[in-house]
């Protein structure tokens, strides 16, 4: 005869796939009932119509036969607007507000986490493409990969990628959005049909905050910070906020454009942000002949990381990924694994993780 307690040690170990979190200790298994071997039992979800809700059924049923029930019947319900805040603060226990070092654990002393603010001087130099494609590239070798899209007026990343799926919210508490093993968090997920956002400066500044006091991130190994063009407000909240954030430097090939991007380097050195290195994007294009031609100029990504004293971590020459809209993986942005230019988004990671490892230890 399989008992309650059974039951219940069973779904112990199957987990709330959004939080993370076995389903017995969010509270979401209520009214089980055994006759003989039949089990019925009511799974309470964060919210109706929650995406996930094949799987947890999926898994709850397989754990209980486990058990040798013959039948399972699982009947969901939601949970009440109390219940839901009761989980939000149950979740941000621990994280006290007002220290910065308690806002979330990852930020936290213990916290393994590798931050990479990814900046530059100036715009359209391809801050956001390098940081979805490092972030990519770092999940596909396996690593617990984040990115906040600091952006606040210019976020790009959830089209980028393709995000059509909103954040889920529980309570205060936000879950971010998963696509391609990468979570990403973007004021991206909160603006109504792209209306142009008008904040002022201090609002900013509480707006990266927010993305770790109201934003339920997992462990994870690596954080991305995708940073708004040019050396302003954000670029000191990061450093006020995560001040062992190290930062990659996207420049193009043009000495001028290198020269400007100097400054973002200037400013990284200022707050004692260690420099992982240089990006030189939109290098060269490559013909259909296999010749190169320096469309933006030549030589600016060697003779900035030469100035800044660091390494040039890759050149990536221009190209779009080629991804069709048909697929079920589209995105715009994303070089497929084994493209060309997907290739050395790959050798730029494995370089990331051996620089950041070394340095760990
Ligand atoms: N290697 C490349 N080849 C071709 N197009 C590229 C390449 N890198 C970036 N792009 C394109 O250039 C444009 C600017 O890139 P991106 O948005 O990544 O730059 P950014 O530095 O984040 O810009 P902003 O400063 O506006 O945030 C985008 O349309 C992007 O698709
Ligand atoms: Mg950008």
């Amino acid at each position: 005869m399989i008992t309650k307690e059974q039951v219940l040690e069973a779904l112990r170990d199957v987990r709330d796939p959004e939080i993370n979190r076995s389903l017995v200790e969010l509270n979401m298994i209520r009214n089980i009932k055994i006759e003989g071997k039949r089990v019925s039992l009511d799974v309470i979800l964060t919210i109706v119509g929650c995406p996930l809700k094949a799987k947890i059924e999926e898994d709850v049923i397989r754990a209980i036969k486990a058990l040798g029930a013959e039948e399972v019947e699982v009947r969901f319900g939601a949970m009440t607007e109390q219940e839901r805040a009761a989980l939000s603060a149950q979740l941000r226990s621990g994280q006290q507000p007002g220290q910065p070092q308690a806002l979330n654990p990852i930020l936290g002393e213990g916290s393994k986490t590798v931050f990479i603010a990814i900046t530059s001087g100036k715009g359209g130099v391809g801050k956001s493409t390098v940081t979805v494609n490092l972030a990519v590239s770092l999940a596909r070798m396996g690593k617990k990969v984040g990115i906040i899209d600091a952006d606040i007026y210019g976020f790009s990343v959830p089209d980028m990628m393709n995000i059509e799926q909103r954040p889920t919210v529980i309570g205060e508490l936000v879950l971010p959005v998963e696509k391609f093993g990468v979570k990403v968090m973007s004021m991206g997920f909160f603006v109504e049909d792209n209306s142009p956002i008008i904040w002022r400066g201090p609002m900013l500044g509480k707006m990266l905050r927010n993305f770790f006091s109201e934003v339920h991130w997992e462990e994870l190994d690596y954080m991305i910070l995708d940073l708004p063009p040019g050396t302003g407000d954000m670029a000191l909240d990061v450093h006020t906020l995560i001040p062992q954030s190290k930062e990659i430097i996207v420049t193009t090939p043009h000495p001028t454009a290198a020269f400007v991007a100097a400054r973002a380097g200037a400013m990284a050195i200022r707050t004692k942000h260690e420099i992982l290195g240089v990006v030189e994007n939109m290098a060269w294009y490559e013909a259909k002949d296999g010749s190169k031609e320096y469309v933006f100029g030549k030589g600016g990504g060697a003779k900035l990381a030469e100035q800044l004293g660091c390494e040039l971590l890759a050149q990536i020459p221009l190209g779009q990924p080629d991804n069709h809209p048909a697929d079920p993986d589209y995105s715009p942005s994303i070089y497929p694994a084994d493209s060309r230019i997907g290739t050395l988004y790959k050798q730029l990671a494995e370089r990331v993780v051996e620089k950041t490892e070394v340095t760990a230890s």
